[in-house]
């Protein structure tokens, strides 16, 4: 099956090629075969013809952080928070509860639902992470159902000490490195952890990932989201392929940071919603850190989907340009993750793409809230 996607106005390639106008694309099965000059294009034989009639278009969304295998809704709390309450780590214990008790149809439907929110507005690969269960078997029952729906699986149990453990959170970090770990493994790419006050401590943390780490799962870390805190040189060393959040960073963080290949993943959907202030991009990128944008979808910190959205903010509040943050949340997000075959448009990458209602990318920052997401498509295939 091929299509040729032909009068692009702008096609931003997120790759050293740049942008390049009057463009065509040519996919093939679910890769893309040829980009270049819209009159060089060759004759489409048999491929269906697309006219993006002067539109843009840009690569598929690459949404690296998200929790999507939940129960129940805490909008009660956020109504709080917008009236004062600050945001506190405890909170995930009440989602906890609802995912216990929900059973996998429920939890099934709801991630479905989930991604099909998130192929509408253009993100065509989610990581997707467990931590709602924090027992074996219902950390293993998320895992699972995530991996129904993504290769980008991530195995978080120790996202907070539940409260059958309360007072003995080394007792917890044993379960998670020992029989957690075996029911999940098996389900998952990625080792992640919360390494924050009220979660887990730096040791706790390394013992965490190091575990993961023997057991073939690549490291990524949640740091420096509600504090300053070791985190972030933690991930650094361990060579993980993210850290996220990193609202309040250190210079000794930004220094370690910026001399590692480690990615820094900036989730403005939570400085958003928890009131939080957003961190200084601008600094950061001139400082020489790789810095990718992910929505972070969560009951709790951060109930977007929405990549434009946390474009807009970043472009709007974190001293990004329209172009640098088109980047991270594509580009920088296949960084997150160690993947090169996604998040740019280049020949022999996955065709997925977005169409945008718009003459340039810039428009993604520039109309906030609007829906420009006119076509999708993931490994060559039109999805919304
Ligand atoms: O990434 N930081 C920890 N985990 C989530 C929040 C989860 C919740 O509040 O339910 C986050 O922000
Ligand atoms: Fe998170």
């Amino acid at each position: 099956m091929s299509t040729l996607i032909t009068n692009i106005g702008e096609l931003t390639t997120c790759t050293d090629v740049g942008t390049l106008h009057d463009a065509a694309v040519m996919i093939e099965n679910e890769r893309i075969s040829w980009m270049g000059a819209a009159e060089d294009a060759l004759s489409a034989g048999g491929a269906e013809v697309v006219d993006a009639a002067g539109r843009a278009v840009i690569p598929g969304f690459v949404d690296s952080h998200s929790h999507l295998v939940f129960a129940g809704d805490r909008a009660a709390e956020f109504e709080a928070r917008m009236a004062g309450q600050k945001y506190a780590a405890g909170g995930i214990r009440s989602t906890v509860a609802a995912t216990r008790a929900a059973p996998d149809e429920e939890l099934r439907s709801r991630l479905h639902g989930f991604v099909d929110e998130m192929h509408a507005q253009g993100t065509t690969t989610v990581e997707i992470k467990s931590g709602y269960g924090l027992t074996v078997a219902d950390e293993q029952r998320l895992v699972r159902l995530a991996a129904e729906v993504t290769p980008e699986v991530t195995f978080l149990g120790a996202h907070v000490v539940p409260a059958e453990y309360a007072d003995r959170s080394d007792e917890y970090v044993d379960l998670v490195t020992g029989p957690m770990l075996d029911a999940c493994a098996p389900y998952a790419r990625w080792i992640d952890v919360f390494c924050e006050t009220g979660a887990f401590t730096v040791d706790q943390s390394r013992r965490v990932l190091e575990a993961g780490i023997a057991r073939g799962l690549s490291p990524r870390v949640h740091a420096s989201q509600l504090g300053p805190g070791g985190g972030v040189r933690l991930a650094v060393e361990l060579g993980a392929a993210s850290v996220d959040h990193g609202t309040y960073l250190t210079d000794d963080d930004v220094a370690a940071l910026a001399g590692s290949h480690t990615v820094l993943t900036l989730l403005p959907g939570v400085e958003f919603s928890t009131r939080q202030p957003y961190p200084d991009a601008r600094r950061l990128i001139d400082a020489g850190i790789t810095v990718a944008l992910a929505c972070d979808t969560n009951p709790g910190s951060s109930f977007t989907s929405s990549m434009p959205f946390c474009i807009a903010i970043a472009v709007r509040d974190m001293g990004m340009t329209p172009t640098e943050a088109l980047w991270a949340a594509t580009a920088g997000g296949a960084r997150a993750l160690r993947r090169d075959d996604i998040g740019v448009i280049a020949p022999g990458a996955r065709a997925d793409l977005v169409l945008l209602e718009a003459p340039t990318q810039v428009h993604l920052a520039y109309r906030p809230g609007v829906p420009l997401i006119t076509r999708v498509w993931k490994d060559g295939e039109v999805r919304s």
